[in-house]
Order: structure tokens, then C-alpha cells, then sequence
């Protein structure tokens, strides 16, 4: 190689290690054409390919007709599951890995109830929605950490959510609902590529996973790693949580044995998500003062708390308390990264390389861990979490963002009723004291 082709190349090499992160597979309208100044086809042209990047293949760029073709567009299709998908499902249950409980149903959006003879605190069902902690699981942080975690975007919300988190230089891990993804797709590179945030991955129609089979678990939760997969040059997410925290022994299995995942609960709950419901469960004011609480308060275990980017007053919420997690020595870190372990199952974290992995592949395996690993946030017995409105609201209709939101008039849960119902007595006593 002649000197000026070696300082062409170097030079080359350092302008795109400048401007290009790792994930550039789907950035190349923002870059110059690799023809800009040859034909493909001059020689010259193999000095300045750029190498292998992300998993080495080109993704449709995110928001393109191509990018979206592939991916069912509002129900999670089980007809068309990749054969890889339903073969590791198979094979899980040949192998005696996903326990034999029955779906559990909800009637109107309550709670999911199971048939008679399986009791949801049992070890053996051990729902979540009724406390039931799994070791493995996440719901706590380690003490003085608090793990930052969004979920239901992205969403026109997560504008204003994003543009704080990056003002304030703070990583956080978004659980993305794969529908919402296809809607908002603006929102969705913000988070991953502006703001290098790490992706986790909230199913692709927030259903009660409970109520849910086997193979309609695994088209919620496949399609939505595909799209993140296939949005983030490669990267397969290695967190879940279960919409309305609802998951069992059964779902958390089909989440682990199929696709590697980790679910992740939480353990402190503002309600934000009813902040924009025709009756909220809570209030602004309500919000600042639990948050008051739990950040001034003992910092064992650390803090995994319920927020949404799901409204302008969601959001407000975690900006009016984020100054007291500040002010009071949190050590604030991306839920995803609270074991310092990788983010994803094939990659570091989001910019750094990706190992080429395939979605549905058992064998693939995490990146090395960094030797310096800290407590694992994973709790170790069954207990109750300080707090506990794990449901309500019911997934809206087709084309429409789905969230915890409410989309019909009668989807509250029995105790969403109840406190609505205690809320309104307030309210008539203190019309009445007004009034007198
Ligand atoms: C995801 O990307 C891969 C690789 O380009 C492609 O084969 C697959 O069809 C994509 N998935 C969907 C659902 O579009
Ligand atoms: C990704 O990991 C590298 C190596 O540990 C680190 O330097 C970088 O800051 C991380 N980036 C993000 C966005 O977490
Ligand atoms: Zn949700």
C-alpha cells in the first residue's frame, strides 16, 4: 500500500470513527454517500467501504414503508411467527421448562383471575399481579440506587421526556410497546440514537399476558424484539416488563426459555398513568408527595419506580421529582444497567458493537460481563411491594398508541372503583363543608 493511500485510508478511518456511533446501519441518509466522489465500482472505492458494522446487515431505515411491511400491524399475528420462534417454543415445552398452568381471563379489564384450584400466590403460579416475587425477577434496586425506566412509549410525550433526560445527561431504559413503535417512529430514534437510551421491551399490544397462550406470549413478545431488533442494527433486548405487571410462572418461562428474557416488576407505584384517565386514581400534588417520601426516605432496597411517558403529566411528574433524587445522593442509572451487565443479550449497550445474534436462537449468549459487577437487583423471597395498583385500564383498539390508558368506559379494576368511589365521598364532603 503506497504512503498516500495508507494516510487516505487513516484519515478516512478517523472521520468515520468521529461521526458514526455503532449503530449506524440505519443512519446512512445522514451520512456522505460511500459514492459521493467514485463510482462503486472504481477501485479506489474498496479503500473507503466502511467495515462491517452493527450486525453487518442494513435495516430499512426506521420509518420507512420497508421497515414496517414485515411486522403485523395491530394484533400480535401468531399465524406468521417465525418458524424459529415456534421451534424454541417447542422445544422449551418438550423439555419440560414452561410450566402447565392454565391462562388466566379478565372480565372488563380487571385483574386476571385463574380457575379454581390454582391459587395466584402459589409457588407454583405465583402471579405477579398478586405479589408473588420469583427469584430472577426484578423489583428492586440495589440500596441508594434508583433505576430509571419509562414505559408505554414511544409517544408524542416522550418529546419533552426526552429532551429533559438528555438536558440532564441521564440514560434511562424505555419498555417500547412494539405497536407504538410502528406509530411513532420519530420518537422511537430519539431515544435510541440521539439519546443512546437503552430499549427494553413492554409486548406489542399490552394485553394482561396472563390470560394469554403459550404462542400468543411468544408473538407478543417476538415481534416486539424483532422491531427493536431490527431498529437498532441487531440488537435483541434483554428486559421485559409485563404490561400491568401482570406475568406467572408460566409466562415468565415462555419470556426466558424462548427468548432470553429478564422480566422486571417494580416497587414503588405513583399511578401517573391515570393522570390523563377521565378519573384519575391520583393527583400531581398526590405524586410529589409520595415521591417526597420514598426520596428522603431509607435508601434500602433502592428504588424501582412505575413511570410512563405516556402524558404531558406523567412525564411532568418524574421532571418536578427528578431535582430530590438529585439533591438527596440517589445514584440514578438506566434500569437496564443495574446489574452492570450488558443491556442487550448481543451487545453491550447502544452504541457499542453488536455480536451477530438471531432472534429465537438459544444459543445465543450474553457478551462477557465487566469484572467489576456490583449487587444483583433480583429479590430473593416473596414479599408485598409498598404499593400495589398493578391494573386497570384495558388495550385500546387497532391504531391507536396503546398504554395503560383506558379506552372504553368500564375497564377500571375493582379497587380502581373502589378509591374512585372514596375519592368522590371526599369530594361531596368537602363540596358539603364548602358549601355549609
Ligand atoms: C428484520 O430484518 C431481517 C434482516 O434484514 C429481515 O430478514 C426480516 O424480514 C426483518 N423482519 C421484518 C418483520 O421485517
Ligand atoms: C456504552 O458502553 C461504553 C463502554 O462501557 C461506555 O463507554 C459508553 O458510555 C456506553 N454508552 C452508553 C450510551 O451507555
Ligand atoms: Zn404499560
Amino acid at each position: 500500500m503506497s504512503r498516500l493511500s495508507t494516510i487516505l485510508l487513516l484519515a478516512t478511518t478517523a472521520v468515520y470513527a468521529s461521526v458514526t456511533p455503532a449503530h449506524e446501519s440505519h443512519t446512512e441518509n445522514k451520512l456522505p454517500s460511500n459514492r459521493w466522489y467514485h463510482e462503486d465500482d472504481h477501485p479506489v472505492h474498496a479503500l473507503f467501504k466502511r467495515g462491517p458494522v452493527g450486525d453487518g446487515i442494513i435495516y430499512p431505515a426506521i420509518g420507512t414503508p420497508d421497515w414496517s411491511a414485515g411486522f403485523p400491524p395491530a394484533i400480535a399475528d401468531t399465524t406468521t411467527l417465525p418458524k424459529a420462534w415456534v421451534d424454541a417454543l417447542n422445544t422449551a415445552t418438550a423439555a419440560g421448562k414452561i410450566p402447565d398452568i392454565p391462562q388466566s381471563t379478565s372480565t372488563n379489564g380487571l385483574d386476571p383471575v385463574y380457575p379454581s384450584g390454582y391459587d395466584p400466590s402459589s409457588a407454583i403460579v405465583c402471579s405477579s399481579t398478586a405479589k408473588c416475587v420469583t427469584p430472577g425477577d426484578v423489583w428492586d434496586a440495589p440500596p441508594g440506587v434508583i433505576a430509571l425506566s419509562f414505559d408505554d412509549g414511544p409517544l408524542p410525550a416522550s418529546d419533552q421526556l426526552y429532551q429533559f433526560l438528555a438536558s440532564h445527561s441521564e440514560h434511562v431504559t424505555h419498555f417500547f410497546i412494539g405497536t407504538n413503535i410502528l406509530l411513532y417512529p420519530d420518537q422511537f430514534k430519539t431515544a435510541f440514537e440521539t439519546n443512546q437510551d437503552d430499549i427494553a421491551v413492554h409486548t406489542w399490544t399490552h394485553p394482561y399476558m396472563t390470560t394469554k397462550s403459550n404462542l400468543e406470549v411468544v408473538a407478543e413478545l417476538g415481534w416486539t424484539i424483532e422491531l427493536i431488533h431490527n431498529s437498532t442494527g441487531g440488537r435483541i433486548p434483554k428486559y421485559w416488563r409485563p404490561p400491568y405487571g401482570d406475568s406467572d410462572m408460566r409466562v415468565r418461562a415462555v419470556a426466558k426459555e424462548v427468548f432470553g428474557l429478564t422480566t422486571v416488576i417494580w416497587n414503588q407505584d405513583t399511578d401517573d398513568w391515570t393522570l390523563s384517565e377521565p378519573v384519575p386514581l391520583t393527583t400531581p400534588e398526590k405524586i410529589q408527595q409520595q415521591m417526597t417520601q420514598w426520596l428522603t426516605g431509607p435508601k434500602t432496597p433502592g428504588l424501582v419506580i412505575l413511570e410512563h411517558e405516556l402524558s404531558d403529566l406523567s412525564v411532568k411528574s418524574f421532571m418536578d421529582a427528578y431535582p430530590m433524587m438529585v439533591s438527596n445522593g440517589w445514584t440514578r442509572t438506566s434500569l437496564a444497567q443495574l446489574d452492570a451487565g450488558s443491556v442487550y443479550q448481543n451487545a453491550w449497550n447502544s452504541t457499542s458493537q453488536v455480536i451477530p445474534a438471531k432472534v429465537g436462537d438459544l444459543a445465543v449468549k450474553p457478551p462477557a460481563r465487566a469484572s467489576t459487577t456490583s449487587a444483583k437487583p433480583t429479590a430473593t423471597t416473596v414479599k408485598q411491594p409498598a404499593s400495589s395498583s398493578l391494573s386497570s385500564g384495558k388495550p385500546a383498539s387497532s391504531n391507536k398508541p396503546l398504554g395503560n390508558q383506558k379506552s372504553g368506559a368500564t375497564h377500571f379494576s375493582a379497587a380502581s372503583l373502589a378509591l374512585s368511589g372514596v375519592i368522590t365521598v371526599i369530594i361531596a364532603a368537602a363540596v358539603g363543608i364548602i358549601m355549609a
